[in-house]
This record gives C-alpha cells, structure tokens and sequence, in this order.
C-alpha cells in the first residue's frame, strides 16, 4: 500500500546540518495500522511529512499503490494528496469556519458540487458521531470534537491511507480512548490503512498492528506489537516496554516481605496455563503473589507476575529453576 525507500532528508538550520531522516525504508501493508514511536527529535513529523510530500525527500522513492509520488507536482501531487488524508495533534480547524464548512473545505478544493456536498458532510459527521454539531464553530467544540472533526475532514475525499501525527497527544486520557477505538473503527469499516505516529507506548498497544521504532532519524526496530512488547531487542525500545509494562512493589512490601522476590512474563498460552499450581506440584514451597497483571495485545496475553518464594532455600532454587523452564522470563529481584 505504502512504501518508502531509503528516505533521507535533511535539513539547514542557522549554519547547521540536522540529518532528521537518514535511510528510512519501511512498507505499511494494506489494511494495517502502522505505529511510529520515538522520543522527541527523532524524526518522526519529517517522516510522516513526507508520505504526502509536506516535505520533500532529499533522495528515496514515495511508493504509494504501486506508484513512485516523490517527483509529481502541481494536479498531479493535489490529486495524489487528496487519497491521503491526514490528521493533526492540535486538530489545525479554521476557527472562523463552521464544522460544516471546514469538512467541506477538501472537497470544494477537489471541484466536488455544492449539491454533492450537502449530502457528504452529514454523512462525515456521523462516521465520526458528531452529528450535530454541523454548524457549530471549532471554539464551542470539546478537544475531543475537534479531533472528531478533524477526521471527518481528513476522510472526506474518501482516502484509503490515514496519517495521523499524534493525534492523541493533546486529549486527555478519557477522550483518548475514544479517538483511538475511532480510528480502529474506520480502519475495520472502511479499510483505511492508517499511518500514526506517537510516542505513547498506549497508543501502540491500544490499536496498532505493526510498530517501527524511531531514534536520531532512523528506524532501530520493527516488529508485530506483540512481538515488539514480549521481545523487544534494541535498548530504547527495552526502555519504552519497560516503562509500559512497569509493575514497582511498593518499597514498605519489598522490605517486609520474607523469601525469594522473583518477576516472572509469561507469554501467549503459558500466560494461561498453571505455572504457578505447576511448581507448587513440584517443590515444597510457598508461593505468594506479590503483584501482577495481565495484558492483552492483539488479543494475547503478556503476563507479568511477582511473586515470593519461601521455603527451604534448595526447593526455592528448584523451583526457580522449574519456573525458569516454563516462562518467557524470569528475574530475581531479591534473595531471601
Ligand atoms: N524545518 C526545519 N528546519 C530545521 N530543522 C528541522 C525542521 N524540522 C525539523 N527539524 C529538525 O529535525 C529533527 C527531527 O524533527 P521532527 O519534528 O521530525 O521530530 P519528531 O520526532 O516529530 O519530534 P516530536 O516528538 O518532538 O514531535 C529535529 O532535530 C528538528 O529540530
Ligand atoms: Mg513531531
């Protein structure tokens, strides 16, 4: 669907070089929804920017359908643009414009009539549920509205490629959510391949299928969200599971509690399965569950438990060792 070759650009800044995007080669499958994720400065609006040539690449080929758009101009690039719709953190409305009018604004620029237009801004409206809020203006609109409106506004030429630039990042939690099961909406529906950029690890897990991860204008990984998350291989991208996954004993328990403390991840079907009752089969050792939780990614399971062993300490250390065999990953955090 897309495919960027070998993007670089760079730009001159006050005398300085900044290479923002060096070598960036990655393909958005048909259908898919693909996450960018990366600290600041990484690159990532650049990147983005140049799927729809907001930014011209200094050398690569823009692969969209098939079709290199990296050298079109003038009516060509505005008709390649008007198949790829895009959506903004701060929304980017015209404030002196009613919703209607600024959903419109897309489709009078791609010679759409006024007949025709009538007819698709409410039909806009209701895929994003804002059905009455036609002929309200931008300020009377909750942030939340406005990224509705927003999307309505990007979907409006009927575009099969989304790019959205963190699009969340200025909502809070709650409406968050909502914009997000939004997106996976119209990515179900109506079968928009949907590029995003963030730098919440949430926002991958909530909805993406692929995730790329960004650091100094190159890609350092690329993998299946889940992969990404039960298996993650480049040290930022360990830091940003890390912290996703985080699961701290609060300090009063670490220090009170007798016994091996051990964190266990388990993944796919032995989250399910009976570690635990397993060992306890095994080894006369008393388990206690300190803390833990179990997340579904793309409808698996990634489990991560801390527990205390205590008991003789040869049967903690067989049962250790038999834990060890049956999960992804163990780690002692203190010995008894
Ligand atoms: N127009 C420009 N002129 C000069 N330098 C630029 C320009 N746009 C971006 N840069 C630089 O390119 C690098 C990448 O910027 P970019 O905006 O793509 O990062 P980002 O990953 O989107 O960051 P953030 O998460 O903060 O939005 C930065 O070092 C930035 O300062
Ligand atoms: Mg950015």
């Amino acid at each position: 669907m897309l495919k960027l070759n070998n993007i670089s650009v760079t730009f001159q800044s006050h005398g300085q070089v900044v290479h923002a995007v060096q070598h960036v080669t990655l393909h958005v499958k048909r259908g898919e929804i693909y996450g960018i994720i990366g600290s600041s400065g990484a690159g990532k609006s650049t990147l983005i920017r140049t799927v729809n040539l907001l930014e011209r690449p200094e050398s690569g080929e823009v692969i969209v359908r098939g079709t290199d758009i990296s050298h079109l101009n003038g009516l060509e690039l505005r008709k390649a643009r008007q198949k790829i719709g895009m959506i903004f953190q701060h929304f980017n409305l015209i404030g002196s414009k009613t919703v209607h009018d600024n959903i419109a604004l897309p489709l009078r620029a791609a010679g759409v009539s006024e007949d025709e237009i009538r007819v698709r801004v409410p039909e806009l409206l209701s895929v994003v549920e804002l059905t009455d809020k036609e002929f309200a203006y931008p300020g009377q609109l909750s942030g939340g509205q406005k990224q509705r409106v927003g999307i309505a506004r990007a979907l409006a030429n009927n575009p099969d490629i989304l790019l959205g630039d963190e699009p969340t990042s200025a909502l809070d939690l709650e409406t968050t959510e909502s914009i997000l099961k939004l997106l996976a909406d119209i990515n179900q529906r109506l079968g928009v391949t949907i590029l995003l950029i963030t730098h919440e690890m949430q926002v991958v897990k909530k909805i993406c299928h692929r995730v790329a991860v960004m650091q100094g204008g190159e890609i350092v990984e690329e993998n299946e969200v889940y992969e990404l998350f039960s298996n993650p291989q480049h040290p930022l991208t360990q830091e940003l599971v890390a912290k996703s996954l985080d699961l701290t004993l609060p300090k009063r328990v670490a220090e009170t509690v007798q016994g091996d403390i051990i964190r266990l991840v388990y993944l796919g079907d032995n989250a399910e399965r009976g570690v635990l009752s397993d060992t306890l089969r095994a080894h006369r050792v008393q388990i206690n569950i300190l803390h833990g939780h179990i997340e579904y990614i793309n409808d698996k399971p990634i489990g991560i438990l801390i527990i205390s062993l205590v008991g003789d300490p040869v049967q903690i250390e067989n049962a250790t060792e038999h834990l060890k065999g049956q999960v992804a990953k163990l780690e002692v955090i203190r010995h008894g």
